[in-house]
């Protein structure tokens, strides 16, 4: 289905029921951000505070993507972050390939009314998903690619780097690319000070 409204997609989606997680979930953890956002960060899926609280990247790694964001003159008040899959998966594990399927419309939904001009797969499952399905993170983080008009990019996720802080400097070069990019193609982004 094509959405052409925010309300009705929020609503259809916040009832959603097309996979198993809806039984477990307590929240669905829709996204954040402004809708006409330049740049779209898409991580996982929500963890145990994000269920709880109904907002993306609210936990101990959205603490360090906050930290990420402000060091490259971001910050959630300009650009949207979103997850792959809208609910948790019990324990934290991998959304399977089933709940990625069935919950791929709403990003694909969220990605065509945004129109980011950049998108931000945080980690390999949402590079796997939204720029290849054979994405190698440890080679392919910090590498650009097009796809449909938009400016396609893999970075380490966040969790990923408070477990292995040898992965930062990667990180942090990636991050200035992404910088040198969005000072190119951003022209509304209202950089932090
Ligand atoms: N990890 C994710 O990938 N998404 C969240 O919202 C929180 C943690």
């Amino acid at each position: 289905m094509q959405y052409t409204d925010w309300d009705q997609l929020r609503q259809d989606c916040g009832g959603c029921t097309r996979c198993p997680l809806y039984a477990t979930r307590r929240s669905v953890v829709f996204g954040v951000g402004p809708e006409d956002a330049e740049i779209l960060f898409v991580g996982e899926g929500p963890g145990e505070q994000e269920d709880r609280l109904g907002e993306p990247f609210v936990g101990p790694a959205g603490k360090l993507l906050d930290e990420m964001l402000y060091i490259i003159g971001l910050s959630r008040k300009n650009c949207y972050i979103a997850n792959i899959v809208k609910c948790r998966p019990p324990g934290n594990r991998d959304p399977m390939n089933t709940e990625r399927e069935a919950c791929s419309q709403w990003l694909q939904a969220q990605i065509a009314l945004i129109r980011p001009k950049i998108l931000v797969c945080l980690g390999r499952i949402a590079a796997m998903e939204l720029i290849r399905p054979d994405f190698r993170i440890t080679r392919e983080h910090g590498q650009w690619t097009e796809k449909n008009g938009i400016r396609h990019m893999a970075i380490y996720h966040p969790s990923a780097l408070l477990r292995d802080p040898e992965k930062r400097p990667d990180a942090f070069r990636d991050l200035k690319s992404l910088q040198a990019m969005a000072e190119r193609l951003c022209q509304r982004t209202l950089w932090e000070p």
